[in-house]
């Protein structure tokens, strides 16, 4: 079966004297499938995703269009996803806006002159072509995260992971890149806290909690419910309310 993502039994800790904070989680992306991650602060989003490119040590197994991920084929991964980092600013390496997307192209052997070329049309999709030469730490938090953007689908991978890519952004930046994402044929795995950003983008909805995976919904309506009722649960940030105890009042 084809898969574009696919975790197995996949716990992971920083450190070995750690605990894990991902806890033998099994899921399965099809190719084209966008998919959302839900989960309050510190429930391990962050962490699913630096794990499928070998950021965080993990036990279990890991495959990336179906190819294991491994320090052997590490390389190889990482060229078939587009990442975007919560922190734009740690994506970002080079002094123009402009050479650092087309960076992204010379990794994977394209020449400097037709990568520089070639970067220009995702440019003009994010709206960013006037920022081609200026210096990416001298923009505002919404256009460096619409460069890491550029940067992560420039190279049209068949995976993206993307941590809160809607969290500078202003309505109408998330309206612009909720059309380009929808309109991308990737399948991705979004790790965001924005309910309203992750349905007009997504078809299934996963929620981790304490890095578990509790809640797995297609249905649009029920994860947005079910994730306003997490404000409403009282005395615990870490206590989720049953799906079964969904309410019907929106947020
Ligand atoms: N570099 C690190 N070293 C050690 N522990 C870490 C590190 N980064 C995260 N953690 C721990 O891993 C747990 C999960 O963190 P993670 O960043 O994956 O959560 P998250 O769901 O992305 O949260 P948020 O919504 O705040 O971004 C937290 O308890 C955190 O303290
Ligand atoms: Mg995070």
């Amino acid at each position: 079966m084809k898969s574009a993502l696919a975790y197995h039994n996949v716990s992971a800790r920083y450190r070995k004297e750690d605990p894990a904070v991902i806890k033998r989680i099994s899921l399965d992306i099809a190719p084209g499938e966008r998919v959302a991650l839900l989960g309050l602060n510190g429930s391990g989003k962050t962490t699913l995703l630096y794990s499928a490119v070998g950021l965080v040590p993990f036990d279990g197994d890991i495959s990336v269009c179906n190819v294991p991920l491994s320090k052997a084929t590490e390389r190889q991964i990482r060229d078939s996803i587009g990442f975007l980092f919560g922190i734009p600013d740690d994506q970002i390496l080079f002094p123009s806006v402009l050479d650092d997307i087309a960076f992204t192209l010379e990794r994977r052997g394209i020449a400097r002159d037709e990568a520089r070329q070639n970067v220009l049309p995702v440019m003009e999709m994010l709206g960013i072509e006037k920022l081609a030469s200026h210096s990416p730490h001298r923009l505002s938090h919404g256009q460096m995260q619409r460069v890491a953007l550029a940067g992560a689908l420039v190279a049209n991978p068949p995976l993206l992971l993307l941590d809160e890519p809607s969290a500078a952004l202003d309505p109408v930046g998330k309206e612009e890149i909720a059309g380009l994402l929808v309109s991308q044929k990737a399948a991705m795995l979004i790790a965001t806290h924005d309910i309203d950003f992750a349905r007009r983008v997504c078809n299934r909805f996963i929620v981790l909690a304490n890095g578990i995976v509790t809640e797995d919904f297609a249905d649009p309506d029920r994860a947005a419910r079910y994730w306003c009722q997490q404000a409403k649960v009282k005395n615990s940030a870490k206590q989720y309310a049953p799906a079964t105890a969904l309410l019907h009042d929106e947020c």
